[in-house]
């Protein structure tokens, strides 16, 4: 059932706490390193500024342990603020607080097309907890509450459920952004056109079993790149060099491949590397063992061949985690290559997870796929089939 929506709210004159989730990446100076998170919001708080309402913005920020200002202090939503004035191009106020005198200060004398952002919801020890007390405080800042935040929706905190249980069930809705990527999420879990492809990449496979898992229920095929690979070959007696393996994942690979099947695909060459950093010494295998010494960094030429082909012709990709160590352009190709072929792909096209997601960016083809997920571990619990209480809290239509 379709979940009630921002648009479905009356919120003329009405002061609307949005849930976004604008815990965007920061670069080591604390500038903003990629405001996508901030962008995604907008369709949702220009529908609610349009119509007459006023906006209070709950995020949080990182992993703060709140209660220290001086460890918090890198965690200020103060850049985060700015950043969304330039985009909404109106005037934007910033609580120093989120429940305190000045959030309630700045909430009281909120106008029609008002924008106030609170500080960061993770430096009160209540939003971990999901503390009841701390939610009630938050609620009774707005008339109306709004859930935007996909990228926090596998999480339980106030903001996420305790402060929309507060409302009526009238006054409760998911924004945009959350309709977006739960109607993708429903195609891809319930109606996948065929054939449907998978391309899992990144370091770890402890980090993917159960999706891995659930995925193999569903895909024709399930193609294995980034760090991992080198685990999975490992299991099944291939050497790897000096590659990055997870000894301890053996077994779970093995039992991977075991109920795959000719399911899971692995690369049948890679790009290896002397050292693990840029200026290496580079060369590609002839076949998929690594000699001695070598680091295994990025899947070879006839893997990307391979890899492009099927994902090109696929009905539904979706593609979580790089194929090598992108950020370094000798080890670039395998990512830029699957993130090529989704753009030139024909079919429902989805990218999660934040480093997958990078890549698109990077390589300019965002406009060119279905669908880039906000949402990192959110995307992927989503893909394991798991309900969340964030969603669960608001009303059906
Ligand atoms: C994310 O980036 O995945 C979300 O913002 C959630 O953040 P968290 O993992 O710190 O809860």
């Amino acid at each position: 059932m379709p979940k009630q929506i921002v648009r479905d709210l009356d919120v003329k004159g009405k002061k609307v706490l949005v849930r976004v989730d604008f815990n965007v990446p920061q670069a080591k100076d604390g500038e903003i390193a990629d405001d996508r998170r901030i962008r995604s919001a907008l369709p949702t708080l220009n529908d609610v500024l349009d119509r007459g309402g006023s906006l209070i913005l709950i995020s949080h920020l990182g992993r703060p342990k709140g209660g220290d200002p001086e460890a918090d202090a890198p965690f200020k939503l103060d850049k985060v603020a700015a950043r969304l004035g330039e985009l909404l191009g109106r005037p934007v106020v910033k609580a120093d607080d989120t429940v305190g005198p000045s959030a309630r200060k700045l909430a009281s004398e909120l106008q029609p097309g008002g924008v106030l952002v609170l500080e960061n919801v993770r430096f009160n020890k209540g939003e971990k907890k999901g503390d009841p007390e701390f939610a009630k405080a938050l609620a009774s800042l707005g008339d109306a509450y709004v859930n935007d935040a996909f990228g926090t929706c596998h999480r339980d905190e106030a903001s996420m459920v305790a402060v929309p249980e507060q409302f009526p069930a009238d006054r409760r809705a998911i924004g945009f952004l959350v309709e977006k990527e739960l109607n993708i999420l429903d195609t891809l879990l319930k109606n996948p056109k065929h054939p449907y492809v998978a391309v899992m990449g990144g370091a770890k496979v402890s980090d993917k079993i159960l999706v891995i898992e659930s995925l193999l229920k569903q895909v024709d095929k399930l193609l294995i790149g980034g760090a991992m690979t080198y685990t999975f070959l490992k299991a099944q007696g291939v050497e790897i060099g000096k590659s990055r393996v997870e000894l301890d994942k053996l077994d779970v690979a093995r039992k991977l491949l075991d109920e795959a099947g000719d399911k899971i695909v692995l690369p049948v060459d890679h790009l290896i590397a002397d050292k693990p950093e840029a200026g290496a010494q580079t060369r590609t295998t002839e076949s998929t063992a690594i000699p001695e010494g070598w680091f295994g960094m990025d899947i070879g030429p006839r893997t990307i061949e391979q890899y492009a082909k099927i994902v090109r012709e696929a009905g539904t990709v979706v593609w979580n985690g790089p194929m090598g160590m992108f950020e370094v352009e000798a080890f670039a190709a395998g990512t830029k290559a699957v993130a090529q072929a989704l753009a030139d792909g024909q079919g429902v096209t989805a990218v999660g997870g934040g480093e997958s997601a990078e890549a698109v960016e990077k390589f300019g083809h965002a406009d060119k796929v279905s669908h880039v997920s906000t949402g990192g571990g959110a995307f992927l619990e989503s893909l394991e089939g798991k309900q969340f209480n964030s969603i669960k809290v608001i009303p059906d239509r």
